[in-house]
């Protein structure tokens, strides 16, 4: 199988490659002065069965990602999947309000009509590892939460996982039993895209190494807000550890409310210490 990696995927995509003991095929991204992109794919694909690897976290990846997966088709390969570590646009995988359009349907349809398969890590609207049906598009979504558990297994003395909201609570229940601490979960309303409140509660972590787990870290005041509640309960010490690392307002302010911040390198940053290559590599090989 030959791997492709676009610009947000391409240090995973040699690392799934490397796993698979194959090959990176060569492809060249470029942006005209007026944004546009430009994509060549070097290597011949002829025949080929191909994975495009590409997190789409912000729109310039969503489209690199859909011309390439395109081009794949144009160029004869035989058989294309779409690997997407971090789907983008999955907060809209139902109408909350009246109107409004449903991205995940949208950008799933479209890399469904340009691809052979889709694979996924921890999709922000599904709760679980395994193969959906979404609006009739099949998609394979990989969970990651075991792998960020690991990471913090045996790493502090007294350990007590905290889920910020109700949406991360089942995942957090699965990366209790393999850290071998209690859990708990935390009440959040979301204000904005910005702003979330988060219900004060009595959690029992004083003494306790709090590590606040979430799918998906973007603006950070989700865990922002949960460090501080925990820490105003007495916690020993609080880390945040979530498998996509978008850190859209960076990381100083997070790394001043947590002692440790850990991703997986779905989206490629300085936070990103676990990989996920391994597991992608197995539903690929
Ligand atoms: C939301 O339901 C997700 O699980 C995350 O909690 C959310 O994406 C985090 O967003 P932020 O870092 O902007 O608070």
């Amino acid at each position: 199988m030959l791997i492709l990696g676009c610009s947000n995927s391409s240090e995973l995509a040699g690392r799934i490659s490397q796993e698979l003991g194959g090959e990176v095929a060569e492809v060249e991204i470029k942006r005209f002065p007026d944004g546009e992109i430009y994509v060549r794919v070097v290597s011949d694909v002829k025949g080929k069965e191909c994975a495009v690897v590409q997190s789409t976290p912000d729109n310039g990846s969503l489209v690199e990602l859909i011309l390439t997966l395109d081009l794949l088709r144009d160029l004869g390969a035989s058989r294309i999947h779409a690997v997407v570590p971090y789907l983008g646009y999955c907060r809209q995988e139902k109408r909350f309000q009246d109107g409004e359009a449903l991205s995940a349907k949208t950008v799933l349809k479209i890399i469904d009509s340009l691809s052979d398969s889709i694979l996924t890590v921890n999709c922000h609207f599904l709760d679980a590892g395994g193969e959906f049906d979404f609006n009739g598009i099949k998609l394979k979504n990989i969970d990651a939460f075991p792998e960020i558990a690991n990471y913090f297994k045996g790493k502090v003395e007294s350990p007590f996982l905290i889920a910020p909201d109700e949406g991360s609570l089942e995942l957090v229940k699965n990366s209790a039993g393999i850290v071998g601490c209690e859990f708990d979960s935390l009440e959040k309303e979301r204000i904005s895209g910005e702003e979330v409140k988060t219900e004060a509660k009595e959690m029992g972590v004083e003494g306790k190494d709090v590590i606040i787990l979430d799918d998906a870290i973007s603006t950070g005041n989700t865990i922002i807000n949960a460090a501080k509640l925990v820490r105003e309960q007495g916690a020993k010490s609080v880390s945040a550890g979530c498998v996509h690392g978008i850190f859209s307002n960076g990381l100083e302010k997070l790394k001043a409310a947590a002692d440790e911040v850990v991703c997986t390198d779905t989206v490629q940053g300085d936070a990103s210490r676990v990989s996920v290559a391994k597991l992608i590599a197995k539903e690929l090989g």
